[in-house]
C-alpha cells in the first residue's frame, strides 16, 4: 500500500513528496514539530501536543499556517489515508520559503507544513519492554532552550548514533553539573534509593514531555508521588529503576546504563504499574 504525505496543501504520496530547497527548515532547522502516537485508532493526548505546539511557534515566532480545527483534519486525514491504527503522526511546521537571509523573511510569507504518519507494531515494542533497553551517558552539548521542540536535533542525532554504536538503544544527556538532563529522544525517570519516583523539573534544560506531563497524571491515579528535582549520573546508576518516556514510548525500563546493570538488570515494577494504567488516563481523539 502506498503512503501518503500532506505537504503544504497538498496531498501526495510519500515518495513523491518534496518542499522547496529554500524552505527555512531545510535551510537553517527554522521550524517546530511534534508527534503523537496513534493507539487503536485513537490520536493520544491531542490536546497537549496541540498546546505545546503553539507554544513552539510562539517562542520562535512563526505565524501558525492555520487553525488548529483545520490541522486537526489534516493529522485525521493522512493518518486515514496511511491506515494508521497504530502508529504515529508527524508534524513539521517551519517559518517557510524565501531567499536564504538568516533574519526573518518578510511576513506575507506563509509558513509550511509538512505531515506524515506510520504504522508501528505493538508486538515489537511489547517485546522492548519486557527486555529493557541499555542505555549511554553523553555530555549535554545542546543549545539552551530546548525547551521548544525545534527540528534542530543534531546533538541528539550524534547521542543516538554514538548509543547504537556502543550496542545501547538510547544516550542520556548529562549537563555541566554531572545532572541528567534527559535521553536522546525521551524524558527520564527514577525510582531512587528510598523508592521516590523523580523526575528533572521542566526547566529550559530539557523539553516538557507530554507523556511526562500525563505520567504525572497516571502516578497521582495511582498514589504513586512524583518528586521533581535534579539528580546525579551516580544517583541514577544506584536507582531502583530507571525509565524513559515519549510519545511512542511509554515508560519503557533502562536495565543498564554505561555497561553497568540497574538494581538486579530487570524491568522494574512501576514503570510497568504506570504503563498499565496509561492510555485508561490519556486523553483519546478518535481518528
Ligand atoms: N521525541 N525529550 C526529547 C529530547 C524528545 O525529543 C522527546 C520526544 C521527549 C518526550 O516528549 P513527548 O513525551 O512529548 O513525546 C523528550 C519525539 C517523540 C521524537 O523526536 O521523535
Amino acid at each position: 500500500m502506498p503512503r501518503f504525505a500532506y505537504v503544504n496543501g497538498r496531498y501526495v504520496r510519500h515518495a513523491d513528496a518534496a518542499v522547496s530547497i529554500e524552505d527555512r527548515g531545510l535551510v537553517f532547522g527554522d521550524a517546530v514539530y511534534e508527534v503523537c502516537q496513534v493507539q487503536r485508532g485513537f490520536i493520544v493526548d491531542l490536546t497537549r501536543h496541540l498546546d505545546r505546539l503553539d507554544r513552539s511557534l510562539g517562542e520562535i515566532r512563526i505565524r501558525a499556517p492555520m487553525s488548529r480545527a483545520a490541522l486537526v483534519g489534516i493529522l485525521r486525514e493522512v493518518l486515514r489515508r496511511n491506515r494508521v491504527v497504530n502508529g504515529m503522526v508527524y508534524l513539521q511546521i517551519s517559518r517557510g520559503v524565501a531567499r536564504r537571509d538568516h533574519v526573518f523573511p518578510s511576513p506575507e510569507v506563509r509558513a509550511s507544513l509538512i505531515v506524515t504518519a506510520k504504522s508501528l507494531n505493538p508486538a515489537i515494542n511489547a517485546a522492548k519492554y519486557a527486555a529493557g533497553i541499555k542505555a549511554v551517558t553523553v555530555p549535554d552539548n545542546r543549545w539552551g532552550r530546548v525547551d521548544i521542540k525545534t527540528v534542530g536535533l543534531l546533538s541528539n542525532v550524534l547521542a543516538r548514533q554514538q548509543a547504537k554504536e556502543a550496542g545501547a538503544q538510547e544516550a542520556i544527556f548529562v549537563d555541566r553539573d554531572g545532572k541528567v538532563t534527559e535521553g536522546g529522544a525521551t524524558n527520564l525517570w527514577i525510582v531512587d534509593k528510598a523508592g521516590m519516583l523523580v523526575t528533572r523539573p521542566a526547566d529550559h534544560a530539557i523539553l516538557q514531555g507530554i507523556t511526562r506531563t500525563t505520567v504525572m497524571d497516571v502516578a497521582g491515579k495511582l498514589g504513586i508521588a512524583v518528586e521533581e528535582r535534579r539528580f546525579s549520573v551516580t544517583e541514577m546508576l544506584e536507582a531502583r529503576e530507571v525509565f524513559i518516556t515519549g510519545a511512542t514510548t511509554i515508560c519503557l525500563p533502562v536495565v543498564a546504563i554505561d555497561g553497568q546493570s540497574i538494581a538486579n538488570g530487570h524491568p522494574g515494577m512501576t514503570a510497568q504499574k504506570i504503563r498499565d494504567a496509561f492510555f485508561a488516563v490519556a486523553e483519546k481523539t478518535v481518528i
